[in-house]
């Protein structure tokens, strides 16, 4: 059995104070779940305040991004050493608003994530086809790349501490979610091409997230899929309440 995953994206939103207010709220509702594995992954400037509110909860740190170098001369990067002094377990890796908005390529987030395994932090590596994609019959073939690309060079072991994040681009921020039909067509092809490149040890263990448009309403439908292993959370992640329901949906 895979246990689920469900992480909140906060994406550029909330101020320190909102963050803080934020995990406060969160903490107490979902004390003592333990039967899903909790992510937050605010802004970089507000995780060291939300990291000292997390300290001794059930609830781990994510960042949104981070860059595939220690430190140097990289003005304006984080690197996965910074996330960890700040308390963070995990990093979000290949966001389509990553690829979308700022150019960052397969080959590029292939060696962003091998760094971020590298320096000891878990990876949620997105993936997904845009709407003309799906519309002209190309969404497997989109899939094929991100996954082959993206997860090159990967072991076995690596699995361990990586996730994969279906996210239809037409359903993200967009109020449109994939059927559930749809997201278990997509994860059971996603977990077809984990098995032919990595074989069926890694296909059975890996955890594949669905994202685009989670809300505590339509979570639980989702996640009963058998290829469905959690969520990552957008816009329903920024209220404490839904994202605790969308949690105990995943239960
Ligand atoms: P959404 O975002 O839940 O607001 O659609 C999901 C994501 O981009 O991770």
């Amino acid at each position: 059995m895979r246990k689920p995953l469900v992480a909140g994206n906060w994406k550029m939103n909330l101020l320190v104070a909102d963050a803080v207010k934020l995990v406060k709220e969160l903490k107490p509702l979902v004390q003592g779940i333990s039967g899903v594995d909790i992510v937050v992954c605010p802004t970089f400037v507000t995780l060291y305040a939300v990291s000292e509110v997390l300290k001794g909860s059930n609830i781990e740190l994510g960042g949104q991004n981070c860059y595939l170098k220690e430190s140097g001369a990289f003005t304006a990067e984080i690197s996965p050493q910074m996330l960890k002094d700040v308390g963070c377990t995990w990093t979000i890796v290949g966001h389509s608003e990553r690829r979308q908005f700022f150019g960052e390529d397969d080959a590029l987030l292939n060696e962003k994530l091998k760094f971020a395994l590298a320096s000891g932090l878990k990876v949620m590596f997105c993936i997904g086809e845009t709407l003309d994609e799906r519309q002209g019959g190309k969404m497997n073939d989109v899939l094929t790349r991100q996954v082959t690309k993206g997860l090159a060079g990967l072991s076995e072991a690596d699995f361990d501490e990586v996730s994969v994040a279906y996210e239809p681009v037409w359903a993200i921020g967009t109020g449109v979610t994939a059927s559930p039909d749809q997201a278990q067509e997509a994860h059971a092809f996603v977990r077809g091409l984990l098995k032919t490149q990595f074989g069926a040890a890694v296909a059975d263990k890996v955890r594949i997230q669905y994202g685009g448009s989670v809300k505590a309403d339509n979570a639980a439908e989702l996640m009963a899929k058998p290829d469905v292993d959690g969520a990552l959370v957008g816009g329903a992640a920024l209220k404490a309440d839904g994202f605790a329901a969308i949690l105990k949906g995943a239960l």
